[in-house]
């Protein structure tokens, strides 16, 4: 029987529990499950795509039918040179609806062969953002809790890093 191939796509700047939660869940319905590290180089983001990428590994490097790679195409090309059929995104609040929605919809008018699966954040996590994680981190609040101990480690360094730099 073939393999059910599900892609999780996002920018992961950095993994937050709320995703790891997503990513678990995922992959006890798939049987494979592929975090997809989005590599945009119009946006900023704060770790390079290669140290997103090798977080994530780390943090699933136990778990066989976990595979994270990056991607920098449409994520419709992408997810059919992979010949998966399944986009998984994680829905927090209503406010995420409206860009998810669009996105879903535009992604399959572009190909119809790939169908977007929603699935709720668990409540713990439904406030969680990167966003908001970076903010924290880098006004030195704790950020335990809300990403894996080896996020928070790197978000140390990170903001250590440039606090640094700046003097
Ligand atoms: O975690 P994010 O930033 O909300 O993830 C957004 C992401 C990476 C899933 C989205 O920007 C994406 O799919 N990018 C790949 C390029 C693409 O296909 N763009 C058209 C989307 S309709």
């Amino acid at each position: 029987m073939k393999k059910k191939v599900a892609i999780y796509p996002g920018s992961f700047d950095p993994i937050t529990n709320g995703h790891i939660d997503i990513i678990q869940r995922g992959a006890e319905i798939f049987d494979e499950l592929i975090v997809a590290v989005a590599y945009n180089p119009q946006k900023v983001s704060l770790f390079s795509e290669k140290e997103r990428v090798d977080i994530i590994r780390q943090i699933f490097k136990n778990r066989k039918n976990i595979k994270v790679e990056s991607f920098s195409c449409l994520l419709v090309d992408y997810v059919a040179r992979r010949q998966a059929k399944v986009v998984m995104k994680g829905l927090r609040f209503v406010s995420d609806f409206e860009y998810e929605f669009q996105m879903a919809l535009t992604n399959r008018r572009m190909n119809n062969q790939v169908e977007t699966l929603f699935m709720m954040a668990s409540e713990p996590y439904s406030y969680l953002s990167s966003g908001l994680v970076k903010e924290i981190a880098s006004l030195g609040g704790s950020v335990y809790g809300m990403v894996p101990k080896l996020v928070e480690k790197r978000l140390k360094e990170k903001f250590r890093k440039k606090s640094k730099e700046r003097k």
